[in-house]
């Protein structure tokens, strides 16, 4: 007999990353592992917000619950964070603090659509996307997600795919699995499409200050009408290398997020104190620390840029920016997955295959470059020329 499972679970593939991270083969080898799978950062939180952690863990309320939406000073400080990136005012009434920006995604699409209801996605997607997505029962109205020519979405494919049952557009820039990050113009087209159509806009900026250009990203926190028609996601996970801490954002109109209220606090009931309290400290005192990285993070962006010019690579980069690229392997006709779990086994680079990012992502891999050091780049290419017909 066995367990009885929801269909809506049951069809949804296995958690991407176990499986990938299960090709790599045990036991000695001579030489390391690539591993550009998960997007993590490669280096620990900064020494003093660690030092900070040990305080906050010694004080006597900390393991205590918060309001659902987080800490009032961590909303302010946050809110203020998102205003000055942004050049606009965001007020914290408008934050909620989740447990990751997963979460956020969970609560943001669970509060707009049912089950028979859809919504429009650029593919390949954040499979995270999709799984939940899928297990809520919600269509997805599935558009290109780059072209040749432009590495973003086009709003017109968007408008086209809307239907009677859509109830929002989902953005993510800079993009994963691409890592494009996407003009403001066209986020701005995107918003003003949701808007006209009187949907939502859910705009996953994870990665957002992994962006080359400190410019804003898009103008929507400038507009006085951004609150009825955008919910905004953001992670601190990748920002101050707190994956494993749990901390993420949404940023939208108290309307909507009072409804998220109800699914937060059946999920979490409030997001991790220790953290929400390391993430005050960090906002306040870590830019300095979080410029390194990022100055780092460009530094690894150029080089991987510069290894994929080699002469001779048939890996085509078609794609890159924070924190990913997406490569186009030369093996047409083959299966991604076939190509990554050989890459994996026998030349150790582990890379994620397009088929976990969507429908017609098999002839490419997602290279999370963000994970190594800019000196392993050219090694990397070594490795992949060893792998051609
Ligand atoms: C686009 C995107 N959104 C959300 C997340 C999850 O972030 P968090 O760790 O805050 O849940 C990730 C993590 O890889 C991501 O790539």
């Amino acid at each position: 007999m066995g367990y009885p499972v929801s269909d809506l679970v049951g069809r949804v593939e296995a958690p991407p990353i176990a499986e990938a991270m299960s090709w790599v083969r045990q036991g000695p080898r001579n030489r390391d592992l690539i591993n550009l799978c998960q997007a993590v950062p490669s280096y620990p939180p900064a020494p003093e917000l660690q030092q900070e952690f040990g305080r906050i863990a010694l004080q006597p309320g900390t393991g205590g619950y918060t309001d659902i939406y987080g800490l009032a000073l961590l909303r302010e400080s946050y809110a203020n964070h998102l205003g000055a990136d942004y050049g606009a005012k965001v007020a914290p009434n408008h934050v909620a603090i989740t447990t990751g920006c997963n979460q956020a995604f969970a609560a943001a699409v669970m509060a707009v659509a049912k089950a028979g209801d859809d919504v429009v996605i650029p593919v390949p997607y954040y499979f995270n996307h999709q799984m939940w997505l899928t297990m809520l029962g919600i269509g997805l109205n599935t558009i290109p997600a780059f072209a040749e020519g432009r590495s973003h979405p086009s709003v017109q494919d968007a408008e086209k795919a809307i239907g009677p049952r859509t109830k929002a557009l989902i953005l993510c820039t800079p993009n994963n699995p691409t890592g494009a990050v996407y003009p403001p113009e066209v986020i701005e087209a995107f918003f003003d499409l949701a808007k006209a159509r009187g949907i939502t806009l859910i705009l996953d900026e994870t990665y957002k200050d992994f962006r080359p250009d400190p410019a804003p990203a898009h103008g929507l926190f400038q507009r006085s009408d951004w609150n009825d028609t955008l919910i905004h996601l953001y992670s601190f996970s990748k920002v101050y290398a707190l994956a494993g801490y749990r901390l993420g954002a949404m940023t939208a109109g108290p309307s909507i997020l009072s409804e998220a209220a109800k699914i937060l606090d059946c999920m979490t009931i409030c997001p991790p104190q220790i953290t929400q309290q390391g993430v005050i400290f960090a906002l306040r005192e870590l830019d300095q620390w979080k410029r390194g990285k990022l100055d780092m993070m460009a530094g690894r962006l150029a080089a991987i840029r510069t290894a994929f010019a080699r002469k001779g690579l048939d890996y085509k980069l078609i794609s890159s920016g924070a924190y990913f690229a997406y490569v186009r392997h030369p093996f047409r006709g083959e299966a991604s997955k076939a190509v990554a779990m050989r890459l994996a086994q026998e030349h150790d680079v582990l890379c994620l295959p397009g088929s976990m990012f969507g429908p017609a992502q098999e002839d490419y891999l997602r290279i999370a470059f963000a994970n190594v050091d800019a000196a392993i780049m050219e090694p990397l290419v070594d490795r992949l020329i060893a792998t051609q017909p």
